[in-house]
């Protein structure tokens, strides 16, 4: 082994939309994962300085959604321009949340509405917390309909084959 010299990984991320706000504001995030099984709990490594940050804070909701081959133009973007500057309400097609005020986007193979419930602050970025109140897949929804993004390189990936099923090993290496 060689010791990895960047705190970013060579390893598939999850690649999600966050939506916030009233005029939806849409932004990109490999920082996603979840911590809790009944009620769902997510949480998104996010920097304060983020336009979403001031936006979830604002409304107390936000909705995460999964990024999609139609989507990923549109996921870019969403990660390149920030709402301080500019009108991001028009890079995805809506469809209205039904128990929070975010709305998810329309393509997404799966969206989730959440519920701010905390954040932890580290150094540069922070975690904030929901707790997902309903969750919406597209009808027939595959692995392979989701795109996961690396860190060096810096690319774009989908799912490969499935290899085995969980519990194949029955416990013996
Ligand atoms: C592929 C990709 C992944 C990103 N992941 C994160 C992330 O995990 N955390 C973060 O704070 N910013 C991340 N960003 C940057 C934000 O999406 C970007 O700064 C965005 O413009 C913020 O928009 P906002 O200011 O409207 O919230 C990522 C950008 C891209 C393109």
């Amino acid at each position: 082994m060689i010791e990895w010299k960047s705190s970013q990984f060579p390893v598939p991320y999850p690649l999600v939309v966050v939506v916030s706000g009233n005029s939806p504001n849409p932004s990109t995030y490999i920082f996603y994962g979840q911590f809790n099984e009944h009620p769902p709990v997510i949480g998104i490594g996010i920097k304060k300085k983020r336009h979403t940050y001031k936006l979830i804070k604002e409304t107390g909701d936000f909705t995460v959604n999964f990024v999609g081959r139609d989507m990923l133009r549109g996921a870019d973007a969403a990660g390149m321009v920030s709402g301080r500057r500019a009108d991001k309400s028009n890079f995805f097609p809506w469809t209205a949340s039904s128990t929070i005020k975010a709305p998810i986007i329309e393509t997404a193979p799966l969206a989730l509405e959440a519920v701010y419930l905390q954040e932890v602050q580290f150094t540069d970025h922070l975690i904030i917390l929901g707790e997902v109140k309903k969750i919406w897949a597209k009808e027939g929804v595959k692995p392979q309909d989701f795109i996961l993004a690396t860190y060096r390189p810096m690319a774009y990936f989908v799912l490969g084959e499935k290899i085995q099923d969980w519990g194949f090993s029955g416990g013996k290496p």
